[in-house]
C-alpha cells in the first residue's frame, strides 16, 4: 500500500544549519528513496507561527524565505504537494470538529503548554495562565488536523514534536472508535535518531531562539564572521589541538568526507591554527552552500515564482482535503 507522508515547517526566523541538516536534507533524501512507493506533503505552518510572530511584514518574509529554502535545495513540486496552510480552508473547519473530541485534559498536559504555566509559576505569577494565548493551547489541535486531513500514514517529526504525533492519532482514534467505522487515518511519528543535534556558535543546540545559528543564506561574507565566531579554546597557533573537543571540528566533520575529515583531524594535532582550521571550515560549508544561495536568491527576487508553485501545490492538497472533509461531514454529522 502507498503511504503518505506528511511534515510541515513552522516560519519563525530565517531558517539556519541545523534545521537543514537535521530536517531538510533528510526529508529530501527520503522523497528519492521512496520515489513512487508515497505521496509527499510538505507544508509552510504559517497559522502555528502566529502563535508568535505578531509582525504581519516579518510573517511574510518567513514564509518566503521557508519556501525558497526548500525549492534552493532541490524540493520538486512534481513529486512533493508543497503548499501553505492558510490556502486549505477545509483545514480550520477539521480543527473545530476535532477540538469536538479532544478532551481538555490532553491539552493541559501538552508539554509546550506546561513549560510555559511552569515559567509562571516559578516566577511566582498569581495566573498560571499569564501571556498564554489560546493559540499556543490549541496548537495539537490544528497540527492534528494539517496531519488527519491528508489520510497521512508517517509524520516525520523531531523528538520534540512526538506528542503532538501521539495526540492527534488519539483524536483519530476515538472518532474511529465512536463511530464505528475508519472516518480517519491514525498516523504514526518517525523520529530519525542517527540525526545529530548540530551544535550552534556557542556550543549548545543551534536554534533560533538561542542566537547561536548560522543561517544558511546568509551573503560570503557574513558566513566567513560567523566561521570566525565558534567557540574555540585557547591553544595558540602551533600547539597541537584536540580535535574530539574542539567545535571546528564537529562542524567540519558535518561537511566533509571520512577522508577530507582525517586530513583535518592531523593538521589539527600537528598544530594547525584556530584561524586557518576556521578559514578551511568556511571553504567547505560555503563550497555546499553556494549553488544553492544563488538559487534561493534569484527565488526572492522572483517571488510570483514562489506564489505561483504554491497556488498550484495548494490545488492539489484541496483536492485531497475535499474528499476527507466529504467523508468526515457525512460521518459526524451526517451532512
Ligand atoms: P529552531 O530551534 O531554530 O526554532 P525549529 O524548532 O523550527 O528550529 O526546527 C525545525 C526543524 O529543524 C525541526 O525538524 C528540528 O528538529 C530541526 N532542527 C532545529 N534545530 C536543529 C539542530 N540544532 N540540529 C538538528 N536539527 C535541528
Ligand atoms: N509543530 C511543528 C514544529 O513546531 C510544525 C508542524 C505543524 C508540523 N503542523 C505539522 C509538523 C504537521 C508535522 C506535521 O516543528
Amino acid at each position: 500500500m502507498k503511504k503518505t507522508i506528511l511534515t510541515g515547517v513552522k516560519p519563525t526566523g530565517m531558517a539556519h544549519i541545523g534545521n537543514y541538516l537535521g530536517a531538510i536534507k533528510p526529508a529530501l533524501e527520503e522523497v528519492e528513496k521512496r520515489k513512487e512507493n508515497a505521496d509527499f506533503f510538505f507544508f509552510i505552518a504559517e497559522y502555528h507561527a502566529h502563535t508568535s510572530v505578531k509582525e504581519p511584514a516579518l510573517f511574510k518574509e518567513y514564509i518566503y524565505d521557508i519556501a525558497a529554502t526548500w525549492l534552493a535545495f532541490g524540493l520538486n513540486p512534481d513529486k512533493v504537494t508543497f503548499y501553505r496552510q492558510g490556502d486549505i480552508p477545509e483545514l480550520f473547519e477539521l480543527t473545530w470538529l476535532l477540538a469536538c473530541h479532544t478532551p481538555k485534559g490532553d491539552l493541559n498536559r501538552a508539554h509546550a503548554y506546561k513549560a510555559l504555566v511552569a515559567e509562571n509559576q516559578e516566577k511566582d505569577n498569581q495566573d498560571p495562565d499569564q501571556g498564554i494565548n489560546m493559540g499556543v493551547y490549541t496548537y495539537p489541535i490544528l497540527m492534528a488536523s494539517d496531519i488527519l486531513l491528508f489520510d497521512t500514514n508517517i509524520v516525520p517529526v523531531g523528538k520534540d514534536q512526538i506528542q503532538h504525533v501521539e495526540i492527534a492519532r488519539s483524536i483519530a482514534s476515538r472518532i474511529n472508535e465512536l463511530y464505528k467505522t475508519e472516518v480517519l487515518v491514525e498516523p504514526q511519528e518517525e523520529v530519525k535518531e542517527e540525526v545529530a543535534t548540530i551544535p550552534g556558535l556557542d556550543g549548545r543546540k543551534m536554534s533560533k531562539s538561542y542566537n547561536n545559528s548560522i543561517p544558511l543564506f546568509v551573503s560570503e561574507k557574513k558566513l566567513k564572521k560567523l566561521v570566525n565566531k565558534i567557540k574555540t579554546d585557547s591553544t595558540g597557533p602551533n600547539e597541537p589541538k584536540d580535535p574530539d573537543t574542539a567545535l571546528v571540528y564537529d562542524y567540519y566533520k558535518l561537511f566533509s568526507t571520512p577522508e577530507e575529515l582525517s586530513v583535518f583531524r592531523e593538521e589539527l594535532i600537528k598544530g594547525l591554527s584556530w584561524g586557518e582550521a576556521k578559514a578551511q571550515l568556511f571553504e567547505k560549508i560555503n563550497n555546499q552552500i553556494k549553488g544553492p544561495r544563488d538559487k534561493y536568491n534569484q527565488l526572492m527576487e522572483n517571488r510570483q515564482v514562489i506564489d505561483k508553485l504554491l497556488v498550484d501545490g495548494a490545488q492539489k492538497a484541496r483536492a485531497v482535503a475535499k474528499r476527507t472533509m466529504e467523508r468526515v461531514r457525512k460521518n459526524l454529522l451526517g451532512l
